[in-house]
């Protein structure tokens, strides 16, 4: 496998071949990702919860994921490596300038920010400036006080149409790649349907143009709620490079996730 980059990621979706991501932190795992052929892995902010033990994700700074980035950067050679912008280190254009520049020096390919059109010039000026965006609807967990806890959203008919309008936006921006986090699959359908970038989902159904799991519910060792959408491919396989494997053969044949993993 040759090195991952945006346009083979624009191009998968264009020929309908599925993205499979998932996150890491360390440079163990994402050397057995990479050698297994995952297109992308994300060091996200769930390290605040799956590492760290904390009940959300804003305790999380800029330090702790650019650390991880670097350790996630020194295990991978071909594997498209995207690292989260923490909770309120993009709150200004100015902030998310100065903290996207230290991640992508850290060894990210691809920064991601949790939001709507709001961040419509944030977005516009991180591509201008080189640093590749990855935007993140629906559940988005920095906004979990807000929402009132992790909950489906874009069920309701208005809900769903500002979610797509956002989406288009976000795209019309620059973003080159989308996460959906907890959608409804038909509304996840008409997202990836609606736009020319690429929709990762996590929770959103078999229609996006790929999956991300959280690597601590990949292998089943989270604590606490197990959320409905994960899959633990360790207990299938007894060995993390064969699970890595069935994840990505499942995502590329849309085996997972199965519609007992999706939400109405
Ligand atoms: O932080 C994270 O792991 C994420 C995924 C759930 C998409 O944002």
């Amino acid at each position: 496998m040759a090195k991952i980059t945006v346009s083979k990621l624009l191009k998968m979706k264009q020929q309908s071949e599925k993205i499979a991501a998932i996150t890491a932190y360390d440079a163990s795992f994402a050397q057995i990702f990479d050698q297994a052929g995952m297109h992308v892995i994300l060091v996200g902010d769930s390290l605040g919860m799956v590492l760290q033990g904390h009940k959300d994700t804003l305790p999380v700074t800029v330090e702790h994921i650019a650390y991880h980035t670097r350790s996630v950067a020194a295990g991978v050679e071909n594997t498209f490596v995207m690292a989260d912008m923490p909770f309120m280190s993009y709150a200004t254009t100015e902030d998310a300038y100065k903290n996207a520049a230290i991640l992508m020096q850290a060894g990210a390919n691809m920064v991601k920010l949790e939001g709507g059109d709001w961040l419509y010039d944030t977005i516009a000026g991180l591509t201008r400036n080189g640093i590749p965006v990855c935007a993140h609807l629906g559940l988005t967990p920095q906004s979990v006080h807000v929402f009132g806890g992790f909950k489906v959203q874009g069920r309701k008919e208005e809900q769903a149409n500002q979610m797509i309008e956002h989406a288009k936006s976000l795209e019309k921006a620059g973003a080159q790649l989308l996460v959906l986090e907890c959608v409804p699959v038909a509304l996840a359908k008409r997202i990836t349907d609606g736009v020319s970038i690429p929709t990762i989902g996590i929770g959103a159904g078999r229609d996006t143009d790929g999956q991300i799991l959280v690597m601590h519910d990949f292998i089943g060792i989270s604590t606490g709620y197990i959320p409905k959408f994960s899959k633990n491919y360790l207990d299938i396989t007894g060995n993390i490079p064969e699970a890595t494997e069935l994840f990505i053969k499942e995502v590329q044949d849309s085996i997972f996730p199965e519609d007992e993993r999706s939400f109405d």
